[in-house]
């Protein structure tokens, strides 16, 4: 207590609270840990955006070839976060849309329960509803209440700042400092809300690029920051999310793509696979982006160890869900309930992290923002949210806690009953063709999975269309998710599974920790 200084003029629940948290984790400073998020739009981790080793040549018998990749975009990050704590290898999204899952990261919510449905305003995302139901429970309202000082930039929910969302003059409570883009992923000509008022950016590299914008408010809120409170800062850079232009420095780089495509040759001709605007080059240019947020990191990281805040800062780096490119023949996107999609990096170090650990735990968006609250001393027992803490798992010496046993995907379909016009032969329900008619299905494919990884590593979802089709992997014997073994499993299996799938379906708060 005798380090606490300024605390004593808080009330006096939250000086204590705050002294219990200190006397874990801050003994030095005598202040509660700073805590940092940095949210990447879009990063796939199966096809090594986050890896560090390199690619060969792959040669195919269509004879087109895969050119190798000597560097990967994000050695410094893994290098400053990842070797610096822990890598999760099993981090995974509720649900592999932007909208959903972001909302399921601010409120450490399943998507069935904050009702974000898909990126429209129809759909919930950043839409009346959610303003006034969800954003007064987000984790950053929690954390102003214990005087952390916040501060948000970049893109938030893709809907943000439209007209029938309140437009840019809307501000989440909870943020001291708004940095927010106005709708989806842009590089350049955007409109920002600065703290409620519209600011407009054009296309100077200089002046405007977002990503490099995002990082420059962040070192001037901590140029600005009061000594004596934490603070909290959420950084969600564009990169890589489309229209994908990086930085006119690192337009030139990768070489070639180190990808898995071309599993089912016949289906994707040279063309879509490595001509102009093929997803050879497609997965470059989403490269080169990141090469402009692994430049962030490491400013940030300079800027904190020159403050001296390093050391009392919990920096987490994650992804909103994965991305795929060619996979199973798909183009590209994400929304499928395949690893590529629903698989996220997901760094994270600070006090009591032990370096280079690699987890297996399975940890999930829905478990960041109980995470930074049991960080910054909250009683997580007040707090009504699905998810759980992971600090027991990076930092055992600060916590006891158990692992989940089986966690929920779920994924609300658009319902596309169209032809696309490239492809008309195809018939309805298709998105995203490419050239040679390689399309997205976006018909029935409102689906929801439960996944196991434990004891067995197994997938087991449904889908809600007029076949009930159902989809189960056993990801041990069959990583890549190639053979639905549904018709040849055990029947009492695909029962407990079908019975944990109706209860997490409709989980809410601790009772979604609880199910066995
Ligand atoms: C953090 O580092 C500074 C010097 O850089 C040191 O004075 C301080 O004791 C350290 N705090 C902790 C908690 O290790
Ligand atoms: C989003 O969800 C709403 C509500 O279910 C629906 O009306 C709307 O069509 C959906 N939007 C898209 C693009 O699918
Ligand atoms: C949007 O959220 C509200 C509650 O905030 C809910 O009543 C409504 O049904 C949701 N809409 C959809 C399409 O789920
Ligand atoms: C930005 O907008 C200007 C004016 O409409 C346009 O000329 C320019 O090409 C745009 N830049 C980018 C990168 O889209
Ligand atoms: C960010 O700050 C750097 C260093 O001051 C400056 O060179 C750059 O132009 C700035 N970029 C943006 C987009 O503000
Ligand atoms: C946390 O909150 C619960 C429920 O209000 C209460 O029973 C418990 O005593 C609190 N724990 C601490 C350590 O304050
Ligand atoms: C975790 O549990 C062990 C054994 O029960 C105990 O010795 C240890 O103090 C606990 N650690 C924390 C941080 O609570
Ligand atoms: C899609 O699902 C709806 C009900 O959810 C059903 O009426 C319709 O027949 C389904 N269509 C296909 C092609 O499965
Ligand atoms: C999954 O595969 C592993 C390894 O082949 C095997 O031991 C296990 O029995 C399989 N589980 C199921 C449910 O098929």
């Amino acid at each position: 207590m005798a380090v606490l200084p300024r605390f004593f003029s808080w009330s006096s629940v939250t000086s204590l609270l705050l002294a219990f948290t200190c006397a874990l984790r801050c003994v030095e400073s005598g202040k509660p840990s700073n805590v940092i998020l940095i949210l990447t739009d879009d990063q796939d981790v199966e096809m090594g955006g986050m890896a560090e080793s390199e690619i060969s040549l792959e040669e195919h018998e269509d004879g087109s070839a895969l050119l190798c990749c000597s560097e990967t975009p994000m050695k410094r990050t893994k290098e400053l976060i990842g070797d610096a704590g822990v890598t999760f290898s099993s981090a995974f999204a509720s649900t592999p849309l932007c909208c959903p899952s972001r909302s399921s990261i601010f409120t450490g919510r399943y998507p069935h329960n904050h009702l974000v449905r898909n990126n429209s305003i129809s759909g919930n995302c950043s839409s009346p509803s959610w303003q006034k139901d969800s954003e007064p429970l987000a984790f950053p309202v929690y954390l102003n209440k214990l005087h952390y000082q916040t501060f948000y930039s970049g893109k938030y929910l893709n809907q943000y700042g439209s007209k029938d969302a309140g437009g840019a003059a809307h501000v989440p409570p909870g943020w001291d400092q708004w940095y927010a883009l106005v709708g989806n992923s842009q590089y350049y000509n955007y409109t920002l809300s600065v703290n409620g008022k519209e600011e407009q950016h054009g296309d100077d590299y200089q002046k405007d690029y977002l990503t490099d914008l995002v990082l420059n408010r962040s070192l001037h809120f901590l140029d600005e920051l009061s000594p004596s409170h934490p603070f909290f800062m959420m950084l969600s850079p564009p990169s890589p999310h489309s229209p994908w232009i990086s930085a006119p420095q690192t337009s030139t780089g990768y070489c070639g793509n180190p990808s898995i495509q071309c599993q089912i040759p016949p289906l994707i001709t040279s063309t879509t696979l490595s001509g102009k605007g093929g997803f050879d080059s497609q997965y470059i240019l989403k490269w080169q982006t990141l090469l402009s947020v692994d430049d962030l990191v490491e400013k940030l990281i300079n800027k904190l160890e020159a403050m001296k805040e390093l050391n009392n800062t919990y920096i987490f780096y994650t992804s909103d869900h994965g991305y795929h490119t060619g996979q199973f023949s798909l183009p590209i996107d994400k929304r499928q309930l395949y690893e590529f999609d629903i698989r996220v990096p997901l760094l994270v170090r600070g006090p009591g992290i032990k370096p280079k650990q690699t987890l297996q735990s399975p940890v999930m968006n829905i478990d960041l923002a109980l995470t930074i609250l049991d960080i910054a001393g909250v009683n997580l027992s007040t707090v009504n949210m699905d998810g759980q803490s992971f600090l027991p798992q990076m930092a055992p010496t600060l916590r006891n806690g158990t692992e989940r046993p089986f966690f929920l995907v779920e994924y609300t379909g658009e319902g596309y009953s169209q032809e696309d016009p490239s492809c008309p032969k195809l018939g309805p329900g298709l998105a995203h063709c490419f050239p040679d008619c390689v399309c997205e299905d976006a018909f029935n494919n409102t689906y929801a999975c439960v996944r196991t990884l434990k004891d067995a590593n197994l997938q087991y979802c449904e889908f809600a269309d007029n076949e009930a089709f159902v989809e189960m992997y056993n990801l041990t014997a069959d990583p890549h998710q190639l053979e639905n073994i549904v018709k040849r499993v055990d029947p009492t299996l695909l029962q407990i599974m079908n019975q944990r799938l109706i209860k997490l379906q409709s989980c809410a708060g601790e009772d979604c920790r609880k199910i066995r």
